[in-house]
């Protein structure tokens, strides 16, 4: 690893990369203000219970994954791992227990000990939606078009949506006993992992990647079949209301989810230019009661990582800041002493005025400045020297065509203005 390298799973986000970050960010602001979305700004670190409890012990996030430490008063902080748990934690200072909905998402990191991998990182980001206080499928099916809506506006073709119900608490023990009934018959091909998962928590293993335990996971009995009619109608509301829009999705009864917070419906969005790790985006329904509280806090939502969906884009081909025009300055360069102080004060003004400007150290030769202006990717450069300030104009290049001219001091703003735009 080199000296100045990052940690693994990590990375820095130079100046030239971030075009592609605000890209993403301004697309989710303007797709998810149309669904009327607030952007919501929670901290980065919160008690480890939030986690805890929000997420469930069970999970694999909260068991092995998490960046846990004590802080000054000793008490136990985690760094995000998502962003659901933090959400709820803070709309719980507004009405959402008693049924008032509220919109919000999210835009920022997370940060997860997984084993660092294409796709897979220990500091990743996050676009995050939550839609609290409120059931109704209808409210899943907007959620989902919604995602679907910012996946369309990102130039991203391709991907396929999965969707499963994981009905309610009250569903699950008749259809979990079905399920370890039919996997114990199968134990001795199972994985270790879903040996002991079939003790722990049955339903994971049916999401298991292991070949073997596929085999066998394709043939379960229909668990949602048990789920009560109430479930079922649930999730044929959300499938119909995708139906209107001409949504197209897969129902894959293997899509669990990793949290423990869903009810109902859960569905996961990938893509088939991505690895292994080939969710972009993955939410559903939940229900998450946060330490403190005995009633859970309901909504609906969904994240997608950030990192995957810039690995997609550039996998279609597509422009990494999607083809915003990027600013671009004019160079000043100056030979003389009352040339510096000419450069540096109309600098200033042109700043003011909202055009960027760039320079090189006083003192370099013409041949040195006209190198930076070029480091600096510039339009255009103005260069005066003594002689051209005696006589009130400057020369005007045209850095891509190569053109100059004298221009009149008065005139120089609107010529300038010409070339940076
Ligand atoms: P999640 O499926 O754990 O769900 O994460 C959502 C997305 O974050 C994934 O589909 C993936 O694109 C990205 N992601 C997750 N882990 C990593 C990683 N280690 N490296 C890179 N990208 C990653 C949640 O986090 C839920 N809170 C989503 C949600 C919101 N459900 C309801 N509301």
């Amino acid at each position: 690893m080199a000296k100045s390298a990052p940690l693994p799973g990590t990375s820095d986000i130079f100046p030239n990369e971030v075009g592609a970050w605000r890209f993403l960010e301004e697309t989710a602001r303007s797709v998810f203000g149309r669904f009327n979305y607030g952007e919501l700004r929670t901290p980065i670190f919160e008690a480890t219970e939030v986690f805890q409890r929000g997420l469930g012990d069970e999970t694999e996030v909260v068991q092995k994954e998490m960046y846990t430490f004590n802080d000054r008063g000793g008490r136990s902080v985690t760094l995000r791992p998502e962003g659901t748990a933090g959400t709820m934690r803070a709309l719980l200072n507004t009405d959402v227990l008693n049924g008032v909905e509220q919109r919000v998402f999210y835009i920022g990191p997370m940060f997860r000990g997984e084993r660092p991998a294409a796709g897979r990182r220990r500091q990743f980001h996050q676009v995050g939606v939550e839609n609290v206080g409120r059931v109704a499928p209808e409210l899943d099916a907007e959620t989902i078009a919604m995602l679907l809506a910012f996946l369309e506006e990102l130039g991203i073709t391709g991907a396929t949506l999965k969707l499963n119900t994981r009905g309610v608490a009250a569903d699950r023990p008749a259809a979990a006993a079905a399920l370890k009934e039919f996997f114990s018959k199968h134990v001795d091909l199972l994985c270790e992992d879903c040996r002991k998962r079939l003790e722990g928590n049955v339903w994971r293993i049916l999401d298991c990647k292991v070949e073997s335990c596929r085999e066998i996971i394709a043939n379960v009995p229909d668990y949602a079949g048990m789920f009560s009619e109430s479930s079922r109608e649930y999730f044929q509301e959300v499938c119909k209301r995708l139906d209107w829009l001409g949504i197209k999705y897969e129902i894959d009864p293997f899509l669990v989810r990793g949290l423990d917070y869903y009810v109902h419906t859960v569905f996961e969005i990938t893509h088939p230019g991505l690895g292994a790790q080939n969710a972009i985006a993955g939410g559903g329904r939940y229900e998450l009661t946060l330490p403190g509280e005995s009633k859970p806090v309901i909504g609906v939502g969904f994240a997608a990582g950030m990192e995957r969906l810039m690995m997609v884009r550039e996998a279609l081909n597509l422009p990494a800041n999607g083809n915003e025009k990027e600013p671009r300055c004019v160079f000043i360069a100056a030979l003389g002493e009352a040339a510096e102080e000419f450069k540096f004060k109309y600098a200033a003004e042109l700043r003011k005025q909202g055009i960027a400007v760039a320079t090189e150290l006083a003192g370099k030769s013409m041949k040195a400045q006209m190198r930076a202006a070029n480091r600096f990717n510039a339009a255009c450069a103005v260069i005066v020297g003594d002689e051209e300030l005696a006589k009130g104009v400057a020369v005007l290049k045209d850095l891509a065509g190569g053109e100059q001219k004298e221009v009149a001091f008065a005139d120089l703003k609107t010529e300038i203005e010409k070339l940076v735009k």
